[in-house]
């Protein structure tokens, strides 16, 4: 197995794939931008086209339906046209969305507009972490492509700030509307980014993929690594036949399993309502309930931090498992906590628990899903096979978002956080069972794991 660049190499000849990560992360910016902004948004839009709450629910959850839509979409182009020309063709799409939403002169364009935006947001996703993956030095890579998990928290954060500085003038029309400098950065940025090697290889033009190699590695040696990049790819054919054969299961299920697990664990019921949970818990001003709101997103950045400092140095799998078990813990607690209504500390045990159910969240299952995915598919369908991951993970926000206040009306706050952590127990096993350690490893070199007919767990022994 190659050691591309890494300790040995010279630390500036990493310098292009940081511009790279942090331009393209651009993407997960504004995914995070978009989805957290509608928080606040929403409360004025509700008033001034005086929306029924189904209409409501409709604005909310559009961009999620626009995600899925996106998601199931992007995979195919990401592999016909290229990682590249797909992100710069979805900044285009947030940037008209977020025109769009901003000028909206009907609740009808309002939740075209949003649908648009979910649409670049579902693209947005699995492309970024898929494109930084594929331009990364093998040592660093989970660090690299978590910078989009760091984009994306600040994004969320940011949107929150953005809606509590703009309410006073009640302008949601801004909030939306500011998303469009993000998308031109992005753009803009991607024109004068590269296409991954990886992908030009695979699609026949080697001397291009190599001169792309040598400019981002710093280096004219990078033999060893176009050897790997050209024998894992003569192998494949590069079709849905290729996904569904026995040996490439393994890998989807892996990756289907945590993107449900990712979400069925409740963690946008925490993104999305914290709000409310605060409120209920004893914070009874708006404003106290929003900056506890703040202080969770500003937990998910930092300990989306302490994960990029350790991915690739503990490696993915205990930082998911660790992370997967303080999920369940804190939900106990919460749930718990919300038994006894007139517990004097009850808001301090509620903002502790969720603040370290987002942390453990931040720390393994959130950045490490879309690590993973990014990594354990083989080169000339990972865009089809990263966009069905995807297609799941946003499904099963939809769902959660769709079910949360029913479960509580019918189960009580006790009830529903105890019910997610119980499926985090089910994720710990699923995890525990079948997620394989990929850190240090190329991605060749995983591609040919699968391909040997190995169990995944396997792959932590080599
Ligand atoms: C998830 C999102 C979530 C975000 C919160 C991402 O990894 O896919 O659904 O809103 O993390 O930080």
């Amino acid at each position: 197995m190659f050691q591309t660049s890494g300790t040995g190499q010279k630390a500036n000849s990493n310098r292009f794939v940081y511009i790279a990560a942090a331009i393209s992360a651009f993407g997960g910016m504004l995914f995070g931008y978009d989805t957290g902004v509608v928080s606040g948004a929403i409360l004025f839009i509700q008033q001034d086209f005086a929306l029924s709450p189904t209409l409501e629910e409709i604005v909310v959850s559009s961009v999620v339906l626009g995600a899925v839509l996106g998601a199931a979409a992007g995979g195919t182009l990401t592999d016909r046209f290229g990682r590249r020309i797909v992100l710069m063709v979805t900044a285009v799409l947030f940037a008209l969305g977020a025109i769009g939403t901003a000028l909206a002169p009907t609740v009808f364009w309002l939740i075209i507009g949003r649908v648009i935006v979910g649409m670049a947001i579902g693209v947005a996703s699995f492309t970024t972490p898929l494109y930084i993956s594929e331009i990364s030095p093998v040592t660093l890579r989970g660090r690299f492509v978590s910078f989009n998990q760091i984009a994306l928290t600040s994004g969320i954060v940011i949107a929150y700030l953005t809606d509590y500085a703009l309410s006073d003038m009640r302008g949601w029309r801004w909030m939306f509307g500011l998303a469009a400098v993000p998308a031109a950065l992005l753009g803009i940025g991607m024109m004068f980014m590269p296409e991954s090697p990886r992908w030009l290889v695979s699609h026949g033009r080697e001397e291009k993929g190599r001169s792309v190699l040598q400019r981002i590695r710093g280096t004219t040696a990078v033999d060893d690594e176009m050897q790997d990049i050209r024998q894992s790819f003569v192998q494949q054919i590069g079709n849905w036949a290729e996904l569904k054969s026995p040996l490439l299961r393994p890998a989807m299920i892996v990756g289907i399993g945590l993107a449900l697990f990712q979400q069925v664990t409740g963690i946008n019921t925490v993104i999305y309502y914290a709000p409310t949970v605060f409120q209920s818990a004893g914070f009874a001003s708006a404003s106290a309930a929003i900056l506890a709101t703040t202080g969770v997103g500003v937990v998910n950045v930092l300990m989306t931090v302490v994960a990029l400092l350790l991915l690739d140095r503990v490696g993915r799998r205990p930082l998911l498992l660790i992370g997967m078990a303080g999920m369940v813990i804190s939900l106990a607690v919460l749930g718990t906590a919300f038994m006894f209504p007139h517990l004097p500390g009850l808001r301090w045990l509620a903002a502790g628990s969720l603040m370290l159910y987002v942390g453990s969240f931040a720390v393994g299952l959130g950045p490490v899903f879309w690590l993973l995915i990014s990594e354990i598919y083989p080169v000339k369908i990972r865009g089809l096979a990263m966009s069905i991951a995807t297609v799941a993970n946003w499904g099963a926000n939809l769902l959660v978002a769709l079910t949360f206040l029913t479960l509580i009306q019918i189960m009580g706050r006790t009830g529903t956080f105890w019910l997610y952590g119980l499926v985090g127990i089910g994720a710990w096993i699923f995890a525990y069972a079948l997620v394989p350690e990929t850190k240090g490893r190329s991605l060749e070199d995983i591609e040919a794991h699968w391909r040997a007919g190995k169990h995944p767990r396997e792959l932590d022994k080599k």
